[in-house]
């Protein structure tokens, strides 16, 4: 009788690692989420592990024998990242680089999750191929763990992420949470005009990532973003509508009015073409689409 897979999924209190969870468990696979801190209130039991040393993560895993490690959980917040650049790269480079070699020695599928913030966002559009040059503190942990990974662990996927739109499990992840909160208060919200991305919904991200484990799609690096280019302003719009609120709070604009830290990215689109080739998909929706305001269901 064949045994059903199994899957050890990072962060799965975070915005993306509960919905890549959620998609594990409707799919049959067997799941385990890893947790550095008991979550109260999560809906289905996690393994938590207070120090993610290699010493720790490797009987962890050579214990539970999972088919693969997705690693979703990392220091997401660029401003946090900038003020904690120690541990911002113990999280964002040196746990992946453990996990690398930890799932490299035991020949288990590593998934690894990355950022389109590794790109200056001088050009947009960008290709797999194309000159990573991060800016700030986050991006430079996420480039240097994707340079790391292919070397300890050749059984890898890599995911460069757009900015994800849903909601979080809790309601305290991610700014779609953010900015509904914020909606609901009634402030007015600044959007950047000249700012790009190739924003998807978190369920989007989610349901691709399974399938790409489920398709065992080639070792490497892809982008993980959807067709539908848009800036701030536009993305504003389409979400407070989406939300049920008049778009009269959403303010225009531009990035050179941003005084915070650290600098933002004009344009960091992302071609897609290497994923839907992989997947032998048409199209990956976006913003604009139903997803973005679905309900994660555990
Ligand atoms: N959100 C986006 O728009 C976006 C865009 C591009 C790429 N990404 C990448 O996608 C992945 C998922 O992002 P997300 O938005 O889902 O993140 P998130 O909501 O901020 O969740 C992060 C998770 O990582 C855990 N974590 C943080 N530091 C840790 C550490 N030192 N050791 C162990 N666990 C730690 C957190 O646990 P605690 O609750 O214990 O802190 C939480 O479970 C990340 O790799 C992120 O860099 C995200």
């Amino acid at each position: 009788m064949n045994r059903r897979k199994s899957v050890l999924i990072t962060g799965v209190n975070g915005l993306l690692g509960a919905w890549v969870y959620s998609d594990f468990l409707r799919n049959g696979w067997n799941v385990t989420g890893l947790v550095r801190r008991k979550i109260e209130n999560f809906p289905v039991p996690l393994e938590v592990l207070p120090n993610w040393d290699e010493p720790s993560l490797f009987s962890l895993l050579d214990n539970f024998e999972p088919d693969v490690v997705v690693h979703t959980a990392a220091m997401s917040s660029t401003s946090e990242a900038e003020i904690n650049p120690g541990i911002t790269h113990h999280a964002n480079t040196e746990i992946p680089k453990i996990l690398a070699a930890v799932t490299g020695r035991l020949s288990i599928r590593l998934v690894h999750c990355s950022t389109d913030l590794v790109f200056d966002g001088l050009e947009g559009n960008y290709s797999e191929t194309d000159q990573v040059n991060p800016q700030h503190t986050y991006g430079k942990t996420k480039t240097e763990a994707e340079f790391l990974i292919p070397g300890l662990n050749p059984d890898h996927l890599i995911f460069r992420l757009a900015l994800m739109a849903g909601f979080s499990w809790d309601g305290n992840h991610g700014f779609l949470d953010s900015f509904r909160k914020s909606l609901e208060s009634g402030k007015p919200q600044p959007a950047f005009t000249d700012e790009f991305r190739t924003a998807i919904p978190v369920s989007v991200a989610s349901n691709l990532i399974s399938e790409s484990v489920n398709h065992q799609t080639e070792p490497g690096l892809y982008h993980l973003a959807s067709d539908e280019k848009l800036n701030r302003y536009e993305m504003a719009c389409i979400l407070s509508e989406k939300l049920g609120f008049s778009t009269e709070l959403i303010i225009p604009a531009k990035l050179e009015s941003f005084t915070g830290k650290p600098v933002r990215q004009p344009d960091v689109s992302m071609n897609n073409q290497k994923l839907k080739r992989a997947l032998g998909i048409s199209e990956i929706p976006g913003v604009s689409s139903e997803e973005t305001i679905r309900k994660i269901v555990f």
